[in-house]
Order: structure tokens, then sequence, then C-alpha cells
């Protein structure tokens, strides 16, 4: 987005930065203008830290800011989002995942579609070798700067020849028009012959359709298990899209049992305020009879006959 003026002063005018740091100087900004400054902070990978009363950088704090003060332009987090589809993986989430994974220290990991971070820092913090993909090169650099990863390659993953080098491959993709289903395949062919996949994906993979069919089957051939993932586990990265937890191995294992798709629950707590289906029906025809009343009492009304007005007086009827 452009950034508007006001902002743009504010941002070369009022800020003070010192190595990672930046501070606002000056006289308290508006809320409204605060917020609107903090926007674009937070688009270069700013973070308010109340600690250090600063917006903590992973990179310079100047150098992050240098190209927004000279092209007055920016990518908000919100437009990233839409466009690279960049919803970072909540930690009770990342938990659940790296559960699944039963990571080992020393094993070679893949994230292809890596953000920023969020689960490749999980598998390098449970002593991982962890090599990372990622398209968007603002998310690639602030990943690289943190140093959790072996590696991180900006490129398109789906143009990443395959070489089936790693121990596990763990993943959030892009899950716009079904691409979510394209990347786990495609990832499949990273893994060891013993290797395992586990991803978060869309919960469009649990409905039998027209696209879903191959993957499914590939799921099911392989043995691979699908958990529900609560609802709004994704609120706070800023999406309610519904997602599961799918784990698959490469190589199908002797023991392993029909996949079971999960099915959509109505919370126990929803399904009591719905109540009885005839009380329901019973309620909407007793509705239904009291608008027809109204609309009676209106049409008898309009039947009389209309009031007169005598001009500069008040209204007879
Ligand atoms: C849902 S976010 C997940 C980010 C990270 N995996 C996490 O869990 O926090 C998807 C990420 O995939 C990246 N991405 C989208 N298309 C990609 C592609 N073709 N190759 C590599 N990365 C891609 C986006 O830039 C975004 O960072």
């Amino acid at each position: 987005m452009r950034i508007p003026t006001d902002v743009l002063a504010a941002l070369s005018g009022r800020t003070k930065t010192d190595g990672h740091r930046l501070m606002l100087v000056g006289p308290r900004l508006a809320p409204t203008l605060y917020q609107r400054v903090n926007e674009v902070l937070e688009a270069v990978g700013g973070r308010w830290t109340k600690s250090e009363g600063a917006h903590l950088f992973p990179v310079h704090a100047a150098e992050a800011l240098a190209p927004v003060l000279a092209t007055g332009e920016v990518v908000t987090l919100g437009e990233k989002r839409t466009l690279a589809q960049y919803f970072p993986t909540p930690e009770p989430v990342v938990d659940q995942l790296i559960a699944l994974a039963a990571l080992e220290p020393g094993m070679t990991v893949l994230e292809p579609s890596a953000g920023s971070g969020a689960i490749a820092t999980a598998a390098a913090a449970r002593g991982a070798i962890v090599d990372c993909i990622e398209r968007d090169p603002g998310y690639a650099t602030v990943l690289s700067d943190t140093h959790v990863a072996r590696r991180v390659q900006v490129a398109d993953f789906l143009t990443v020849p395959a070489e089936p080098r790693f121990d596990r491959v763990l993943m959030n993709p892009p899950f716009t028009r079904g691409t979510d289903m394209a990347h786990v395949t495609h990832a499949l062919r990273f893994l060891k012959p013993n290797g395992l996949l586990v991803s978060v994906m869309s919960w469009t993979v649990t409905e039998q359709t027209g696209s879903t069919t191959a993957f499914r089957k590939l799921v099911e051939q392989r043995g691979g298990l699908v958990e529900a993932l609560p609802a709004r586990a994704f609120a706070q990265s800023g999406t309610t899209v519904d997602t599961v937890l799918v784990t698959i191995p490469a190589t199908r294992p002797a023991d392993a049992r029909p996949t079971v798709w999960p099915a959509r629950d109505i919370p126990a707590q929803d399904a009591e305020e719905l109540g009885n289906p005839a009380d329901i029906a019973a309620e909407i025809v007793a509705d239904l009879r009291k608008a027809v009343a109204a609309f009676e009492e209106v049409a008898a009304a309009l039947t009389k006959p209309a009031p007169t007005t005598v001009p500069g007086d008040i209204e007879v009827s």
C-alpha cells in the first residue's frame, strides 16, 4: 500500500533507532495514528516489546525501515497474508505437529514453506537439523537472521527438484485452491524410505470430492493418519479456516491401520442451544402467525378512508 503522508512523516520524523530497537520520540502519537504507524512497523518485521520500551526488529531497525522511507510503499501483513497465504502456525498447533513427528536430536528436517520459522524454530529447539525453503524473500530473511536453520533457500518449492534425504518433512503450506495437496504430494518425495511427513492441511482434504480423490487415496495407501484441529485454531494468525494435521509415512508400515477421516462435529454446547427440532418448528409457526396478524392490521388500516388535511391547520382524521 502507499503509506499515507501523516504516517510517513511520523516514521521519518518521530522515530529513533538503536541497533535492533526503534523508539517513537516526542509527544505521544494520537491512538489512530499510532495504530497506522505500528501497522507499517509490523509489516517490516517490528514487534512492540514492552520490556524494551521499543519495537524490536530481527535485523537493524534502520535497515528494515529504509526501503519504506525511500519508496513510501509497504506490503502490510494483511496484504501479505492474502498474497502469500502467510498464516504462521500458532504454538499449540506447532506442539501437536512436533509430537506427531516423533523427532529425535540429529534428525534432518525439511520445512518447505517455512514463513518466518514457527515450525522450523520448534524443530531446531529439539535438536533437529533443519533446512528451509520459503518463496517470500522477506520472511526468508527474517528466518535466516534467527540462525535456527542450517540452510534457508528462497524458492518456489513446487519447482525444487526432489531429493529423498530427509528424516522428516514438517510443514504448513498455502491452501488456496488445493495447493496444500500439491505441496504435500511433492514434499513426500523428499523423505528417506523410513521418513515421516506431518503437515497442517485444509479441512477440505477430508471431504470426498473430485479434487481430493487422488490425494485421499495416496494418504490411505501409505497408512496415513488424519486429526482434526480445534475450530479457530488459526484465529490468532488471521484465518478461521478449519484445519487438520495429516501424518504420512514415506513407506506404508507393516502394522498400518485403515485411515479414518474425521467428521465435522457440532459442539455439544451448540447442539443444546439449537434445541428440539419440533420446538423450533412450533416457534417458527408462532412467529409466522404473529407476522400475518401484523400484516392484517396494516391492511385494515389502509382500507380506512384517507385523512383530510386542512392547509395551515392540524391533521384531521
Ligand atoms: C501458511 S504459511 C506457514 C508459514 C510457516 N510454515 C509456519 O508454519 O508458520 C505458508 C507459507 O508458505 C509460503 N509459500 C507460499 N507458496 C510457496 C511456494 N510455492 N514455495 C515456498 N513457499 C511458499 C508463504 O510465503 C508462507 O510463508
